[in-house]
């Protein structure tokens, strides 16, 4: 039995809201938990909506709290930390973090920055040593795999694509993943959403496949190390245009 732990960020909702269609990423959050439920049906999920309910932004108080010893924090820092506990717990247990997230600004929604501001916390997810040399931090997690799934209005963030040099999210979310103890990571996104064309529509059946696919891989048994991204957005572009 593995958990999974699902962040939705989009500050949109799922279906139609007021005559216009809904999150992008959260459709495919919900065809990845539903396809993973009917396979692993005894897997137990974890819902954090930080696009509906955004965690706390960082403050003097809170980060004086984060760096004191937790023998010496006093009720009202202990208070001040709680979310972030909570949201450390929950990515602790995980075996699978999946996070559906639109792109803004080319880059995530501040939400989702948040809520990895709360969870990135000094002796709860990273340990610090100068001992270290360059490289001070080291996680304190480990052997867990981060699925992406993202939206965005325009293309070509892939390496190599037009607007890579844009691209302030899938790299980011990557390069944070791990001090969450992350070792396996898949991306897959829609884009074209503002073109709203043919190569949008075409977009969201190549995501859509690509989700059923990396439902089944991950599914068949241990997830393998440090595994490449799996589908990028850029990919689907290319797989339009015939290119390999
Ligand atoms: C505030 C805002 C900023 C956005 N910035 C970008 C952007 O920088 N690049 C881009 O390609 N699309 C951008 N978009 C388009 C969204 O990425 C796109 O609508 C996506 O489908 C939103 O995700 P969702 O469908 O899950 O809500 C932006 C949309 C909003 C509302």
């Amino acid at each position: 039995m593995k958990k999974v732990l699902i962040v939705e960020a989009s500050a949109r909702a799922q279906g139609l809201v007021e005559g216009r269609s809904g999150s992008l990423s959260r459709f495919l959050s919900d065809r990845f938990s539903s396809r993973w439920r009917h396979l692993n049906n005894e897997d137990i999920f974890i819902y954090r909506d930080v696009g509906a309910m955004p965690p706390q932004f960082m403050s003097h108080k809170w980060i004086a709290a984060a760096f004191t010893s937790e023998e010496s924090r006093s009720a009202e820092q202990r208070a001040l930390l709680c979310l972030s506990d909570q949201l450390i717990a929950e990515v602790a247990q995980a075996d699978l973090i999946l996070i559906a997230t639109p792109m803004y600004n080319y880059g995530m929604p501040a939400s989702l920055k948040a809520w990895f501001d709360q969870v990135i916390r000094v002796n709860k997810t990273f340990s610090f040593d100068l001992a270290r040399g360059d490289f001070p931090l080291q996680p304190l997690l480990s052997g867990k795999t981060l699925v992406l799934l993202t939206s965005s209005g325009e293309f070509g963030f892939e390496p190599g694509g037009l607007r890579e040099s844009m691209n302030h999210l899938g790299p980011h979310v990557r390069t944070l993943s791990h001090y969450l103890g992350v070792e396996e990571f898949h991306e897959i996104g829609i884009e074209y959403q503002e073109f709203g064309d043919d190569r949008h529509r075409a977009s969201i059946d190549l995501a859509r496949q690509a989700v059923d696919e990396l439902v089944e891989q991950l599914s068949r048994g241990p997830v393998h190390l440090h595994a490449d991204v799996f589908f990028t957005p850029g990919e689907a572009s290319a797989a339009l245009a015939g290119k390999p």
